[in-house]
Formats: structure tokens, sequence, C-alpha cells
């Protein structure tokens, strides 16, 4: 069987979720591809169809925000649902979730948003790691890596049920209610998420990380201007702890990364 994966990953759990999930179907002998959806991959429309259309299954992956599914895999989905249409083609879909505390977002709501779009909800479940916001601690290590010994337990299960036809649909409880309260807010708290970051400019080295790597090309740098911060941000936290010099500022606070240390992913 072939499984063809499109993924958001801000800072690299989700990314290690689907890396994990491709090795364990290699090993067992099928193939599996994954493909980011950043928007500097240029993923043309033929070439999601292609994707598509050369698997037997295709899997959806992202962290939650908020009890919800960021805005760049929302765009995605509504991108992928106007692709298929024409065509008509019902194809078998998986999803991961990564998330740090509570994932509130569950198959139902996933079932939503693929409403008449011929991908048939097959198989959901929730990979808990780490938390990738602003925090003053530094990411307990011990912790994460045994929610990523859990994760490839669960990730081996959902393999090995899509490969013998079974479904496996995890993520119902009574967290959800906490999504259904959240969901309300999120959307407009990430479309004003840009404007809360700025540059310090004493220790930035103008190395273009930021501008180069942020998901949603929503970073700009002109010698004259500075930077803007773009409403496409999908609050990814990326240029936050991804920074070589920490200098990507919240409500014009800068934190020092000696103090205030930032995340750069599970491996
Ligand atoms: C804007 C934002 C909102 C988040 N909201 C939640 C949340 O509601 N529940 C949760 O458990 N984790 C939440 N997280 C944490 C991420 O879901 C978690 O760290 C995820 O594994 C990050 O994946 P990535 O490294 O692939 O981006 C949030 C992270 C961000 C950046
Ligand atoms: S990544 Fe950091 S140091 Fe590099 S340009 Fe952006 S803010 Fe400046």
């Amino acid at each position: 069987m072939k499984f063809s994966t499109f993924y958001f990953s801000g800072t690299g759990n989700t990314r290690w979720a689907v890396e994990t999930f491709n090795a364990i179907i290699s090993e067992k002998d099928h193939q599996a591809a994954m493909f980011s959806i950043d928007f500097g991959e240029n993923l043309t429309d033929e070439h999601i169809l292609k994707i598509v259309q050369a698997a037997d299954c295709i899997g959806l992956a992202n962290p939650i925000y908020g009890g919800d599914i960021p805005p760049i895999m929302k765009e995605f989905i509504d991108r992928l649902i106007k692709i298929l249409k024409p065509v008509q083609t019902e194809k078998k879909v998986f999803v991961i979730n990564t998330f740090g505390y509570v994932n509130a977002f569950g198959p139902n709501e996933m079932k939503k948003l693929l409403a008449g779009s011929g991908l048939v909800l097959t198989a959901y479940v929730n990979i808990q790691l780490c938390n990738n916001v602003v925090t003053t601690k530094p990411v307990d290590r011990e912790l994460l890596n045994k929610r990523m010994a859990r994760g490839k337990t669960e990730l081996t299960r959902l393999a090995d049920r899509l490969l013998s036809g079974r479904k496996r649909i995890k993520g119902h409880g009574p967290q959800l209610m906490i999504g259904a309260m959240i969901r309300k807010k999120v959307p407009e708290a990430i479309a004003r998420h840009h404007q809360t970051l700025g540059v310090n400019m004493e220790t930035c080295t103008r190395c273009m990380a930021c501008v180069n790597n942020c998901p949603t090309g929503s970073i700009l740098f002109d010698e004259g201007e500075g930077f803007t911060f773009l409403p496409g941000c999908t609050a990814s936290m990326r240029c936050y702890n991804f920074c070589p010099t920490g200098s990507i500022t919240m409500n014009g606070i800068y934190a020092d990364p000696n103090q205030v240390p930032r995340y750069h992913g599970p491996v």
C-alpha cells in the first residue's frame, strides 16, 4: 500500500510523528511519503492531485492550536476539497494530531471539515508530545522521551490498522467540551497574533532565517521599513523558537534566550 501524508509542523513535533509513522510503514514493506504544506514548498494543485491519486490512503497531520487545527491546515483542506471535487475521487484519510496539554479537537470536527470531499475518515489519532509556546522552563526531555515512546506505540497501532483495512478512531471524550468553548475565541486570537510580534534590532543579525522559514511567508524585511509581520501568520511559533539570537519579541518584550529557553523540536 502507499500512504502519502500532507503535514504542517511549526516546530518539529508533527514532522517527527509523520516521520515515525512512515518509518513504521517502510519497515512493514509498504510505501510512505510526506509533503509539507509550508508556503515555501510551492505544492501546485496538479502535484497535490497526482499525490492523492497515486496513494491508497491520504494522511493529514498537524499540531492542535487552541482546540482547533491551525489556519494553514484549514486552508489546505479547503484547497484539497476544491482540487478533488471535479475528479470525484474517494480516498481513505487518516489524521495525526500532535498536542501539548489537551487535544480538544476530535474526529467529529474533522469529519465536518471533510464533508462532501470524497475523503473518508478512517483513522484519527492524537499524539501528546510537549508544548511549543512561550514557557520559562526548558522542555522536560525525560517526559518528552516517554511520550515519544508512547507515540511510537500508537503510530504502530495506526499503521497496523490501516494496513489491515480496519478503522482506528480515537479522540472522543470530555475534553471535546473545552474545544467547543475555546474554538469560538481561537481564530480571533490567531488572526491577531502577527500584531504581537516584533524584532529586537539590537540583537538581530539580519540572517533572514525568520523571513525564509516562516511557514506562511508572513514576515517581510525591508532595509528602510524594517520587519513587517502580516495577517497570514498561523501562529506556528517557528520564528520565535528558531531565531538564532532569540530576537523575536512578543508584545514588545524581548526574552533573553539564556533565561527564557526556546523549543527546538523533539530531536
Ligand atoms: C498557537 C498555539 C496554540 C496551541 N494550542 C494548544 C492546545 O489547545 N492544546 C494543546 O494541547 N497544545 C496546544 N499547543 C501546543 C502544540 O499543539 C504542540 O506543541 C504541538 O505538538 C506542536 O507541533 P509542531 O511542533 O509540529 O508545531 C499550541 C501551540 C500553539 C503554537
Ligand atoms: S531570524 Fe532572528 S536574527 Fe535572523 S533576521 Fe530574523 S529576527 Fe533577525
